[in-house]
């Protein structure tokens, strides 16, 4: 009998829940912020259409995979898979073999996952749900909402656009956003940009009670209406 992965062999590895914790303990420190690491942003946000991560790893190809879409030349042996993914390759490397130590559980997660093709969701889900999914990317007024907290608070010192992003909030622990826990500039005092909050609700920090409102009130909005999604990731 072959030893189950620790996962179990019951369910399909999910990149949400299995893979992406992986890189939220060893890669999202350097990796994500206003100026990620080699411009490789693996946090853990949600984008249009997966996760700013799993956008990262297919635009800058970090894996290689068997990809349908792709022209009908014949697939040579040994062409897809971890041992021949730049994902893996560089963790070996010099600079990230000494910044980095993954538990041997986190490289089996990663190379599994890559070699089971790199899947994003952990099964069919492309059916009418009776409720319609909250869609989190696609909120254009949550957008706006914080476009113009941010326009007043952050306006001084970054270009608001820089410092609002959908995929910076995070849906499991709204006050760890990003934009909340960001370090402010000596100009705007001690703390971080979501802190003092209470002290002056009514002076310079009202907008960002309104900000970390703003993303309590989505994760309410989310658990009431939940994606696929949102199910795989627990
Ligand atoms: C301590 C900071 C740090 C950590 C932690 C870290 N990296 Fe990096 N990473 C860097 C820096 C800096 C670069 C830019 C190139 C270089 O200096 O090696 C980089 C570059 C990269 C690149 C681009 C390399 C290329 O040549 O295309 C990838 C991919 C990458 N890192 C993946 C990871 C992954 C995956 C993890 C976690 C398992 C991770 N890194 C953890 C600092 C870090
Ligand atoms: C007085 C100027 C100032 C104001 C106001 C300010 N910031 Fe910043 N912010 C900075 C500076 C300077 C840095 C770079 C600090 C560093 O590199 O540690 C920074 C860094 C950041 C970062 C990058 C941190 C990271 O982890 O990569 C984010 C995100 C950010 N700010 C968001 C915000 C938000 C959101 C607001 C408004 C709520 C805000 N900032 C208000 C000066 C400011």
């Amino acid at each position: 009998m072959p030893t189950p992965p620790p996962w179990g062999d019951r369910r399909n590895l999910s990149f949400l829940r299995d893979v992406q914790p992986v890189f939220d303990r060893h890669c999202a420190s350097c990796h994500s912020g206003l100026e990620p690491a080699g411009a490789v942003d693996l946090s853990g946000g949600l984008t249009a259409r997966y996760n700013r991560a799993y956008d990262t790893i297919l635009e800058k190809k970090l894996i290689a995979r068997s990809n349908v879409g792709d022209d009908a030349r014949i697939t040579q042996p040994l062409e897809f898979g971890s041992h021949k993914s730049r994902l893996v390759e560089i963790l070996r490397e010099k600079g990230h073999a000494e910044r980095v130590r993954l538990s041997g559980e986190d490289w089996y997660r990663l190379t599994a996952w890559i070699d089971g093709n790199g899947p994003y969701h952990d099964g069919f889900i492309n059916k009418r749900l009776a409720v319609p999914p909250y869609d989190l990317p696609a909120d254009a007024a949550l957008l706006a909402k914080l476009s113009a907290v941010h326009a007043r608070r952050c306006g001084s010192c970054h270009e608001p656009g820089a410092v609002t992003r959908i995929d910076w909030i995070d849906l499991r622990r709204p006050e760890a956003s990003r934009f909340l826990v960001a370090p402010l500039g000596s100009g705007a005092g001690e703390g971080t940009a979501g802190a003092g909050d209470a002290a002056d609700a009514g002076g310079a920090g009202a907008p960002l009670v309104q900000g970390a409102r703003l993303v309590r009130r989505t994760r309410l909005t989310r658990r009431a209406r939940p994606t696929q999604e949102a199910r795989d990731a627990r």
